[in-house]
């Protein structure tokens, strides 16, 4: 499956991602690709764990492939490094088709989102990250594309405005989102299926982190594989990036042909990574709260305030993961460290 992809990476220029995913002429060899796409699954068999997620979507797309048509619009939300972007490549490689990934921010000029949809070829899946931060004028674009296959574009200034339509081709928009709550309400109705990723169990995460070890060809022991699987805070994309750190220290030490728990912690503990996963930016949160607070509460934007940290960055990506561990309470009144918190911090002072 070729894929046509729009790096992530916080600090990656929008407009260079936007150029290399509109480019039309673009050579597939000349496409950013993350590290991650080696990794990825390309189909539900392989996709680990989210079984209801899978359940939901391969009715869906079994049922589009029986009527011919293309699969509903579909709308992924939860937090980040679940596998939003690597289901959307499952869906498109179980219809068959290509998946065009891009993300919000590089759709900022109407024109963008013009070249993206009159170049999709019929059935393809359009991958749309961050769908929260579509501009008011791509929302508004999108709304005939998703809903009549149509895009109304007005050509010439003034008096002399005209409004041209285009029809597109049938094609499936997958958006994702760490906020679905920020999604305008029509851009969300727009969306046929709407689903959520959770977090993943101790042994979904054994799993991935098996078949990830397998395909670096790493010699993994089944303890070194749950250390790893106790740290990654639940999620597929941490549990990847610590596999791989163990994999350098490992290869640095030299003589070491097997990891084990022993080497995974070894490695681990050098990156403050702790024993359940929490990094430095859990560790400052909760040592805020316990220290200057009293435990709390403590209201987000004072938090954000004081550790110089974004609120929403804090709520999306720091907070879900002590919330669902039940180190962290969102109270009426603000943040509360929760007993359970209290002692961790406590077992853990050596970090
Ligand atoms: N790699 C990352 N997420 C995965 C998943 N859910 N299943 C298999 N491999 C993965």
């Amino acid at each position: 499956m070729a894929i046509f992809s729009s790096r992530k990476d916080k600090g990656y220029s929008s407009t260079m991602a936007n150029q290399r995913v509109m480019d039309p002429q673009l050579l597939p060899d000349e496409v950013i690709t993350t590290k991650e796409d080696g990794l990825r699954p390309n189909c539900f068999n392989e996709y680990i764990g989210q079984s209801s997620l899978k359940e939901v979507l391969g009715i869906a797309v079994q049922a589009a492939i029986g009527r011919g048509d293309p699969l509903d619009h579909v709308l992924l939300y939860g937090p980040p490094g679940l596998g939003k972007t690597t289901m959307a490549m499952v869906l498109a490689g179980e219809l068959g088709v290509k998946c065009r990934v891009t993300s919000a921010p590089a759709l900022e000029r109407p024109r963008d989102i013009v070249g993206l949809l009159v170049n999709l070829q019929p059935r393809e899946v359009l991958f749309v990250d961050e769908i929260h931060r579509l501009t008011r004028v791509a929302e508004e674009l999108l709304y005939p594309a998703m809903e009549d296959r149509r895009l109304d574009l007005t050509v010439g200034k003034g008096s002399s405005a005209r409004t041209r339509s285009l029809d597109l081709p049938p094609f499936t928009l997958v958006g994702a989102t760490t906020r679905a709550g920020s999604l305008s309400s029509p851009l969300r109705d727009r969306f046929g299926l709407t689903q959520r990723l959770d977090f993943y169990g101790l042994q979904d995460l054994q799993e991935i982190i098996k078949r990830t070890s397998a395909l670096l060809g790493l010699e993994l022991t089944t303890q070194g594989c749950i250390e790893i699987a106790r740290r990654c805070r639940g999620t597929p994309r941490i549990a990847n990036r610590l596999l791989r750190r163990v994999r350098d220290f490992a290869s640095v030490r030299g003589s070491v042909e097997i990891i084990d728990a022993d080497l995974v912690d070894e490695a681990l503990t050098l990156h403050q990574v702790d024993s359940r996963g929490l990094d430095s930016s859990d560790r400052k949160l909760l040592d805020l709260l316990l220290d200057g607070y009293g435990g709390g509460p403590v209201g987000l934007e004072t938090i954000a305030a004081a550790l110089g940290e974004d609120p929403v960055t804090l709520e999306t990506v720091v907070e879900p993961f002590l919330l669902q561990i039940g180190f962290l309470q969102r109270t009426p009144r603000g943040r509360v460290v929760t007993d359970s918190g209290r002692r961790h911090l406590g077992l853990e002072e050596k970090i």
